[in-house]
């Protein structure tokens, strides 16, 4: 962990090593592409311009009226925060003004929204959850954005704005995470690596504090709702019993805060398994394809990490709807290896 950011501090002598912001380090790696506008960093400076906003908010809730329900229901059956109508509306507001972009899909959204409609330069789509756990936001327990970065395919125009998003995962141009914990961190990956920013709050910088992140090997922790476990399939449950007999060399120990980023993120720094299985009440899963499980996906493969849903490459499924659930196994080398070894292999030799 580097301390950069006392560097700032006006007492401190020349830095050692130099200060690089999200902005500076985006330009860098634009670099490696020839002809490249700078139109990618300005995409990207909006999604850091609105979670400051967002993190503004969540650091000041208990002082504000931004606490509790706002009263309507979501596309997803769940009743709406306000700080997801908050976060929404700061992504939308920030993101409709970069014109290289033609269509943003939320989790709070049930449609697509087309923007700069008839801009010829308008050719990525955002897709993002605003909020993730919002469950968390009132009793002080970290929260998150996740978004995932698709270019728009050959020959679709912007009168098919779904058809920009139902892509695979692994067509992601870029994909990231912020959590709103103890520090605010930004994690994103453009295909080059995953590396993370803290926010200086003094300055208001996204300041390079976690360069080229790396999942250990194997970790300590399982993190899923254990609550659920008796309506898993039953080889997750099997797969769990394994972790807390010591199969894998030790006995696990869980951790589950409840808000998928930061029980991703943990993963992505300690190494070990997160799980959202499929259950009773959600035979898909709970997690959303496009906006939870396609960027973690994402990061965990460019951190050396794996990402399934049970069975396939998370990356490889063509999603057929936006809000499209899915199971997801999320995690270090060795847990992943020991899932497909015992439950995936198992399963094809005989279904459940
Ligand atoms: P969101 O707040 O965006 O709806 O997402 C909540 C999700 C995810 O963050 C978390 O992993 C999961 O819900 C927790 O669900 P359970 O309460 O069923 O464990
Ligand atoms: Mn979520
Ligand atoms: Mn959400």
């Amino acid at each position: 962990m580097n301390l950069k950011l006392e560097l700032l501090e006006p007492t401190m002598s020349k830095p050692s090593s130099p200060i690089i912001t999200v902005q500076q380090h985006i330009l860098q790696d634009q670099k490696r592409f020839p002809g490249s506008s700078g139109e990618f960093s300005w995409l990207l400076s909006g999604i850091t311009m609105a979670t400051k906003l967002i993190q503004a908010k969540v650091r000041r809730a208990g002082l504000t009226d931004i606490l509790g329900e706002q009263g309507d229901i979501n596309v997803q059956g769940e009743v709406q925060q306000k700080l997801d109508v908050f976060s929404n509306d700061a992504l939308i507001h920030c993101l409709s003004a970069r014109e290289s972009i033609g269509v943003l899909a939320s989790e709070e959204d049930e449609k697509p929204l087309l923007v700069h409609k008839g801009s010829e330069n308008a050719h990525y789509a955002v897709v993002f959850d605003p909020l993730d756990g919002s469950s968390n936001i009132d009793v002080n327990v970290s929260v998150g954005t996740t978004f995932s970065i698709l270019r728009r395919p050959e020959g679709i125009g912007l009168d098919e704005p779904e058809k920009w998003v139902l892509q695979p995962g692994a067509k992601q141009i870029a994909a990231g995470y912020v959590v709103y914990g103890s520090s605010t961190i930004l994690v994103y990956s453009v295909g080059n690596g995953v590396h993370g920013f803290t926010l200086d709050p003094a300055v208001g910088a996204y300041i390079l504090s976690h360069p080229n992140m790396k999942m250990p090997e194997q970790g300590k922790y399982y993190s899923v709702n254990e609550a659920y476990r008796d309506t898993f399939p039953v080889r997750y449950r099997e797969y769990i019993r394994r972790l807390r007999e010591g199969t894998l060399g030790h006995k696990y120990a869980s951790r589950y805060i409840g808000s998928m980023v930061a029980d991703f993120h943990r993963t992505l720094l300690k190494g070990g398994v997160f799980l959202y299985p499929p259950t009773e009440s959600n035979p898909e899963g709970k997690l959303r394809l496009l906006y939870e499980a396609n960027p973690v996906a994402f990061l965990a493969e460019q951190a050396g990490g794996t990402a399934i849903d049970g069975t396939r490459r998370v990356l490889d499924i063509q999603p057929k709807s936006i809000h499209q659930r899915t199971p997801l196994v999320v995690g270090s080398r060795v847990e992943l290896a020991d899932f497909e070894r015992f439950v995936v292999q198992a399963d094809s030799r005989q279904p459940a």
